[in-house]
């Protein structure tokens, strides 16, 4: 009789992106807090979001919805909704990976950029790793966090948006 280690393993790759656009922050502008991977990172711009504008934590849970082949953060998580304002992103990437885990997948790993002019991430990238590895539920070994700046140029390099990419692999025994 053969076992559930015995059938094939499934694997499945996903990827996602997010841009959030920088403002100075309140109250010369609209910018809230910039928030990386759920680390607050000392600048004075921040993003402009209806959520905390975590473009990190939102890339990465497209990345996992995706290789789940459960569609978009706005389909489970929409904008419209009140109940999303001001949301912890890594409350939605956490959410998001409870439902990739109810359709019976686990995270290889993830690999992550961010793409932000200044500050750098400095000190607080292993703080960033470890949050996101939290809320997806695995070891900081799993998740790996880059950085680029925009070489000063494009909307990066002038400091007008943050943005993040994010690919991770998913594997599971078929049901
Ligand atoms: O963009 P550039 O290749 O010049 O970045 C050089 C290095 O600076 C990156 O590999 C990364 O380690 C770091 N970096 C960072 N935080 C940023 C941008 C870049 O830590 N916001
Ligand atoms: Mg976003």
């Amino acid at each position: 009789m053969p076992t559930a280690e015995d059938a094939p393993l499934e694997r499945r790759v996903g990827q996602g992106w997010d841009r959030h656009r920088l403002e100075p922050r309140a109250p010369k502008g609209a910018g809230k807090p910039l928030v990386v991977g759920g680390v607050e990172l000392d600048s004075a711009y921040g993003p402009v979001a209806h959520s905390d504008g975590d473009a990190l934590a939102h890339a990465l849970t497209d990345a996992i919805l995706g290789a789940a082949a459960l569609g978009d953060i706005g389909q489970h998580f929409p904008d419209s909704d009140p109940a999303n304002r001001d949301l912890d992103s890594l409350r939605i990437l956490e959410r998001a990976m409870e439902l990739v885990r109810s359709a019976g997948w686990r995270l290889v790993n993830a690999d992550v950029t961010v793409m932000l002019q200044r500050p750098k991430l400095g000190d607080a990238r292993p703080r960033i790793g470890e949050n996101l590895a939290a809320a997806l539920g695995v070891g900081p070994e799993r998740v790996n966090v880059k950085a680029k700046t925009g070489e000063g140029i494009g909307v990066v390099g002038r400091g007008e948006a943050v943005e993040a990419s994010a690919i991770v692999l998913l594997e599971r025994y078929p049901s």
